[in-house]
């Protein structure tokens, strides 16, 4: 199971070698940048609020908390080490991994579940990316002054209602996220994440900012971080889970491909902590913006996923400037959701690049073009297929739209399964003086970081399986 010294020489010189090719990072910040960028998106700032909500606020809210630093920290260690050992797509860095290893290719499903769940993921997150697209023109025509929810939640309705403009903005979601993967990492993506980021946290600071004069910011504090454990059902759990999957970007190898151009001097553990911390912050911050407003307007937390395009929308009729700082918000959640579409195109167009020899411009047309036509099922599920639940049959997934189902087997399932996946294949199945001369860490934070990929992670991801199929 181990690898001699000379032969990770070798080994790690060639990686160097495929590296340099393709490009490190110009620096540990321009990597923070991007992955940030990716974990940051629609999932703090729309699900984050709205599954808090829906889940009773505080002890979810830890629950999440505990699944960020127990399972998503060593996990996003686990998938930067395997990237950059592989210095190759997802795919073909497992591979790698495992062969020279002499080690079963088994572990390539760990690929696999990656290119699957970006293709899924991508298809309805490009939808809600439209309706934040929307939402700018609704916002900045200022026709939201002044409404009445009744008037607010119409106009929500409305845009759901209407398919075709739904898709238009799906499309033009979809071609943004396109247009920088088209242009490679370096080039496009890189540049655009270190423009995009600092913008998102100035605009997020400033909605906290107008949440603290609305009265209602304790209300709200005590809400997302006073725990009731009477509020938290085996599901709640396995939503918080999933979360901390979908929010740090985890369990689709995003990571992975991500790291693999990570320079090999730069401190994974550091990195990886601080992505961590930055999109916890974010989600915090996303969910003290929202909840003082909810609570100052008698609106409902448990809205749904509609929440943030329900309430904001009001309180930015009634606030002064509410027209500009709406559109700024809505501008702040496309920039955010921008960065993170890029992040779930990236391995795929990676992966055919690699894998089928094509290149880079018509790989992204290839699988753009797949994640919209996908799309389009989310689309219809929100109004003509809006009665239409497919496996409506199982018990726990009745009355599940498409949309509600892509959304519910990624996050709840696919992610945890392939971090499970991560998990065990650093804490079985890779060699540990591999592992220890990526990570170089202290023995004996090198131990818990182990002990927590081998056991605690499979057995924490095992349990809350266990107990909601039950
Ligand atoms: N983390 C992003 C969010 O919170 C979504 C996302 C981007 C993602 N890339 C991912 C989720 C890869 C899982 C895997 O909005």
């Amino acid at each position: 199971m181990s690898v001699t010294s000379s032969g990770s020489a070798t080994y790690s010189d060639a990686l160097e070698g495929s590296n340099a090719k393709r490009g490190l990072w110009s620096s540990r910040f321009a990597f923070i940048l991007a992955a940030t960028g990716s974990a940051v998106g629609l999932g703090n700032i729309w699900k984050f609020p709205y599954v808090t909500g829906e889940n009773g606020g505080g002890a979810f809210v830890l629950v999440y908390l505990l699944c960020i630093a127990v399972v998503g920290i060593p996990i996003m260690m686990a998938e930067v080490m395997i990237g950059r050992r592989g210095g190759r797509s997802p795919v073909n860095s497992i591979r790698l991994i495992t062969e020279r290893d002499r080690l079963k290719p088994a572990w390539k499903l760990v690929g696999a579940i990656g290119v699957l769940a970006g293709f899924l993921i991508l298809s309805f997150y490009s939808v809600i990316g439209g309706w934040a697209i929307s939402y700018v023109g609704t916002t900045a025509s200022g026709q939201l002054a002044g409404q009445s929810a009744e008037a607010v939640g119409a106009i929500f309705s409305g845009l759901l209602s209407n398919p075709s403009t739904l898709l238009l903005w799906h499309t033009v979601f979809m071609a943004l996220v396109m247009v920088v993967v088209a242009r490679g990492v370096r080039s496009g993506l890189e540049r655009a994440v270190s423009i995009l980021m600092p913008a998102l946290f100035v605009l997020l600071l400033l909605v906290v900012g107008y949440a603290m004069t609305t009265g209602h910011f304790g209300q709200a504090a005590a809400f997302l971080f006073q725990p009731d454990f009477s509020k938290l059902t085996t599901s709640g759990v396995l939503v918080a889970l999933g979360h901390a999957f979908f929010t740090l970007s985890l369990g689709m190898a995003v990571m992975m491909a991500y790291g693999s151009y990570l320079p090999k001097k730069i401190s994974i553990a550091k990195t990886s902590i601080t992505v961590s911390v930055i999109d916890t912050g974010v989600a915090l911050l996303a969910g003290l913006a929202i909840f003082p407003i909810v609570f100052a307007n008698g609106l409902e937390p448990g809205a749904g996923p509609g929440l943030i395009f329900q309430t904001l929308p009001l309180a930015f009729g009634q606030m002064p400037m509410g027209t500009l700082f709406g559109t700024l918000f809505f501008v702040l959640l496309i920039f955010a959701a921008w960065t993170s579409g890029i992040s779930l195109l990236e391995p795929i167009v990676e992966w055919l690049e690699e894998q089928k020899g094509m290149n880079r411009t018509i790989s992204t047309i290839a699988a753009g073009g797949v994640c919209w036509a996908l799309g389009i099922a989310s689309v219809l599920s929100l109004n003509l297929w809006a009665d239409v639940a497919p496996l409506g049959f199982i018990p726990m997934l009745e009355g599940k739209t498409i949309f509600d189902l892509l959304d519910f087997f990624t996050a709840n399932i696919l992610l945890p399964l392939g971090g499970l996946l991560v998990a065990l294949f650093a804490g079985w199945v890779m060699s540990r003086q591999a592992m220890e001369n990526e990570l170089s860490l202290s023995p004996t934070m090198f131990n818990l970081w182990f002990i927590t990929v081998r056991f605690v992670t499979p057995v924490a991801v095992a349990i809350v399986f266990i107990y909601n199929l039950m």
